[in-house]
């Protein structure tokens, strides 16, 4: 299926999950100039989103990397929408919903229903194949991964990867617009995981297996990291920052992808997200960042 519009065509983008990641994409693609139409199905998240985006806007102002009229003009580019329908006149529609292939998979079947026939639809999952996605779809042509790393207006990456139908035409217009963000791209085929989770996960995992056998402390674990191998942040504090349970959905899609034991999640990493402590996100997970308590060990 031909696809019509230019990286400088993509004018309105559809940002569902107002989460952490799509929160960001949101304010990305305001910057850029974009008309955004962003949704979750929950409002509160949306709520979360808008003030979000409208103090690290402010921030930038305050440093002096963006100008007054921008930022508002930034902040009034994005509009909360409550139902897919209005998703409609989008040009790109980049999904950051929860980690599920099913989820997912029904979204794109709506998102196939109701998107202009020009539209990508795009895909921010961390480890979900891009081709199994596409297969929901009657366009699975202009169906990509378009994976964008956290914080989104911060991190420089976006890891693009195709389907197995993903035409070269919108392989071109995605990777454009991603550089129209600023951003660097590296393209991946559709492998569990893609290039760097497929790194990441496993070192994550052993640094739960280091603290659940009792090798050492969070603390050490991640300094010994951070100061040994030069990494700004430790494993522990960056599954956090990540989402713990985001981590565990990426280990089990590499685990049952790609078959081999060594992906298998930490119990503990498991029985930390069973508590609900998924990260910063929800103010305890390794780290406590907030006052809830917890009896799990260590
Ligand atoms: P999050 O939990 O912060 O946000 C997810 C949002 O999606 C929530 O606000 C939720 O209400 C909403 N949502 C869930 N199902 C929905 C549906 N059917 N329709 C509309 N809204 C729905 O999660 P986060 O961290 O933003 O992750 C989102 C996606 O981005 C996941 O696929 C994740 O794997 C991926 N990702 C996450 C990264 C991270 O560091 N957290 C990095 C790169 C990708």
């Amino acid at each position: 299926m031909a696809t019509q519009a230019t990286a400088r065509e993509i004018a309105v983008v559809g940002v569902i999950g107002a989460g952490q990641m799509g929160s960001g994409i949101a304010q990305l693609a305001a910057a850029a100039g974009c008309g955004v139409l962003l949704l979750d199905s929950d409002t509160a998240a949306l709520s979360r989103a808008v003030a979000s985006i409208s103090s690290s806007l402010r921030r930038l102002v305050a440093k002096g990397q963006l100008s007054q009229a921008s930022c508002e003009h930034s902040i009034e580019q994005i509009k909360c929408v409550s139902s897919v329908q209005e998703l409609r006149d989008a040009d790109l529609v980049i999904e950051a919903i929860v980690e599920s292939e099913d989820i997912k998979k029904k979204l794109f079947v709506e998102l196939d229903k109701i998107t202009k026939p020009s539209a990508i639809l795009a895909s921010n999952t961390s480890s979900i194949s891009i081709t199994r996605l596409a297969s929901a779809t009657n366009r699975p042509c202009q169906v990509i991964g378009m994976h964008f790393f956290n914080p989104p207006p911060i991190m420089k990456l976006i890891e693009i990867i195709r389907g197995a139908d993903t035409s070269e035409e919108v392989f071109t217009k995605v990777k454009s617009f991603s550089e129209r963000l600023g951003k660097t791209v590296i393209c991946s085929q559709d492998y569990p995981g893609f290039i760097v989770n497929r790194i990441l996960m496993p070192m994550i995992n052993e640094a739960f297996w280091a603290l659940y056998t009792g090798v050492a402390t969070k603390e050490d674990i991640d300094t010994g990291m951070k100061l040994g191998t030069n990494h700004p942040m430790g494993p522990l504090q960056l599954a956090d920052f990540i989402g713990l349970d985001v981590c565990l959905s990426v280990l089990r899609v590499l685990h049952n992808g790609l078959g081999d034991s060594k992906y298998s999640p930490c119990p503990l990493l498991v029985q930390y997200v069973d508590a609900g402590r998924l990260g910063k996100k929800r103010g305890q997970g390794v780290y406590s960042y907030g006052t809830r308590s917890s009896s799990i060990k260590p």
